[in-house]
């Protein structure tokens, strides 16, 4: 195969320089001897559905996105899972046949890292998520239908954590509330799907928020510690972690929704941890 009639896949995003989606596609590639290229392609405001039109012209078969393009994304994709439409969101896309098909693959990715690699059950648990932007309603049905006993949100705007609540109560038990009226409650696996950990911040919560052999997971990642990580780790939660894991998985399910071939993930996990 020349290097011109290759298979091409991107991220697309604004800014996008410091994506590792290429790492870890080249990465994944590689693994399963598939024969692919992906790129990191910075697109302006505005020029989503032109960038999908040429890419496709030129032999591009699949792309991820992200901020701050995951809404035009839902917006311009001719076909959603249902999955997609219940997230309200897509962060890929496959172009086919004069089509855009968009698929949300966080809410596995979170699910994956979770489970499979770090052997966590949700199953009758107490859950607490913190936020209610994009990135948590992405997760909600896939965590609901691991059937927790309980699912709170909690957020700085209630209303908007309300919201959620309403739009996924037939998935399970599911409720919502402010972060003052977590006191004296605790929980099994508390999720961080704020952005505070991006400006070093943390929400308010109270102390003796987790349960014994609680885990804490913060959906960011960063060289260091996320503040709530740190915090987690002082408060007693029994395993802490970054959403690293979360970024490969997610990127395998879309590899596979594109080539049909499940990457084994964990060497790129440990790759990424050695390279940040
Ligand atoms: P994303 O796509 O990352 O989810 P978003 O939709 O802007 O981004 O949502 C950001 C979330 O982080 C919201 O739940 C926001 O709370 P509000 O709904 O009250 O705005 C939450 N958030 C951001 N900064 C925060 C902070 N410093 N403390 C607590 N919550 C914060």
């Amino acid at each position: 195969m020349t290097q011109k009639n290759i298979e091409r896949y991107a991220v697309i995003g604004n800014p996008i320089s410091h994506s590792k989606s290429p790492l870890i596609h080249t990465e994944f590639a590689k693994i399963t001897k598939q024969i692919l290229s992906y790129t990191a392609e910075l697109v302006e405001p505005g020029q989503v559905q032109n960038f999908i039109t040429t890419f496709a012209n030129n032999n591009g078969k699949g792309l991820n996105v992200t901020v701050p393009f995951k809404l035009d994304a839902f917006e311009l994709a001719t076909d959603l899972t249902d999955r997609a439409q219940r997230a309200g969101a897509v962060n890929t896309l496959t172009l086919k046949d004069n089509k855009v098909f968009g698929d949300t693959t966080d809410g596995t990715g979170l699910l994956n890292d979770l489970i499979k690699n770090h052997q966590q059950t949700i199953k009758n648990k107490h859950v607490l998520i913190l936020g209610a932007g994009g990135a948590v309603r992405g997760v909600l049905e896939p965590l609901l239908l691991e059937n927790p006993a309980s699912l709170v949100i909690a957020n700085r705007t209630v209303s908007k954590a309300q919201q959620l609540a309403d739009d996924f109560s037939s998935f399970g038990n599911i409720s919502a509330c402010g972060f003052n009226e977590l006191d004296n409650k605790q929980f099994d696996i508390v999720i961080n799907g704020t952005s505070a950990s991006l400006s070093g911040d943390l929400p308010p919560l109270p102390d003796n928020l987790f349960s014994e052999h609680a885990c804490a997971y913060d959906m960011m990642y960063a060289k260091e510690a996320t503040v709530f990580m740190k915090w987690s780790k002082q408060q007693g939660a029994d395993t802490v972690l970054d959403g690293l894991g979360m970024l490969v998985e997610q990127a395998a399910e879309s590899f596979y929704i594109w080539r049909g071939v499940r990457p084994e993930t964990k060497t790129v996990i440990k790759m990424l941890k050695v390279k940040s």
